[in-house]
């Protein structure tokens, strides 16, 4: 999978480059490029900013600098040109991280993790020029897509979670690929939260480790994982117990 990542601030992508995502590039199984916005700039000042039209509080970033860096990262086509649709390659997908995006899910992930190009363009200021979105939408799929409710000061931050979140879903990523299947939000576990994991010893500071997960009995074992996931979901994300799927309960669910 290729990855561009578009930005002010290229060090701040640098974590990418470190531990598990470091070693699936080193490994060839994504390349990724980080490149300096103010490339595309041609003043002396390299500006990048302008004040918002309408007034208000804040810079918004320039159309024109964006247009030329997404035009060289992901170049227009023939077939963008006359609004064909072109041969067999697919064409990148944008992603630009905003407080007023989409929410970004597992699900989000799984898609993301199926593509061949991703370009993620990290605003700052007040945000992007309407018109780069727009305009960038006219020739690929965009999304524009929040991390979560609250402001960070730039798109960065949000790039590397995004990253990290489908990156572990490519296949060859993860040592073990099954912990992926199992994950909290998987489908395996209906969307529910993952329970509580314990390991050695049996007893630590006076905590002992559940009876049942000593006992070797694979069944009970599963059934109390579920109940875990179950109660803990219920706890914390009733929001995501109000989305379960009638079929994802069995008998025992419903009755705790
Ligand atoms: N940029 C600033 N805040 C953000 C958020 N919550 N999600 C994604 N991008 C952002």
């Amino acid at each position: 999978m290729r990855i561009d990542v578009i930005t002010i601030f290229p060090e701040y992508l640098q974590p990418l480059r470190a531990a598990l995502l470091g070693k699936a590039i080193e490994r060839g199984l994504i390349s990724l490029d980080v490149h300096d916005l103010r490339d595309w700039t041609h003043d002396v000042h390299r500006a990048v900013d302008d004040a918002p039209y309408g007034g208000g509080p804040g810079m918004v970033m320039k159309p024109q600098v964006w247009g030329e860096a997404l035009d060289a990262v992901a170049p227009r086509t023939e077939s963008d040109e006359h609004g064909t649709e072109h041969g067999t390659g697919r064409r990148p997908r944008l992603v630009v991280p905003t407080p007023a995006g989409r929410p970004f899910t597992q699900r989000c992930a799984q898609e993301y993790a199926a593509e061949e190009h991703l370009i993620f363009a990290c605003g700052r200021y007040e945000g992007i020029d309407q018109r780069v979105i727009d305009d960038a939408a006219r020739r690929m799929p965009v999304d524009e897509v929040s991390i979560g409710d609250y402001v960070l000061v730039g798109g960065e931050a949000a790039v590397l979670v995004i990253v990290e979140a489908f990156a572990r879903l490519l296949p060859g990523v993860l040592g073990n690929p099954s912990s992926a299947a199992q994950d909290s939000f998987s489908t395996a576990l209906d969307g529910l939260l993952e329970g509580p994991s314990y390991t050695r010893p049996e007893v630590w500071r006076d905590l002992a480790v559940p009876d049942v997960l000593l006992s070797g009995n694979h069944a009970l074992v599963d059934r109390w994982r579920r109940d875990q996931a179950l109660v803990r979901t219920f706890h914390r994300r009733p929001d995501l117990v109000d989305r379960l799927p009638e079929e994802a309960l069995d008998e025992r669910d419903r009755a705790l």
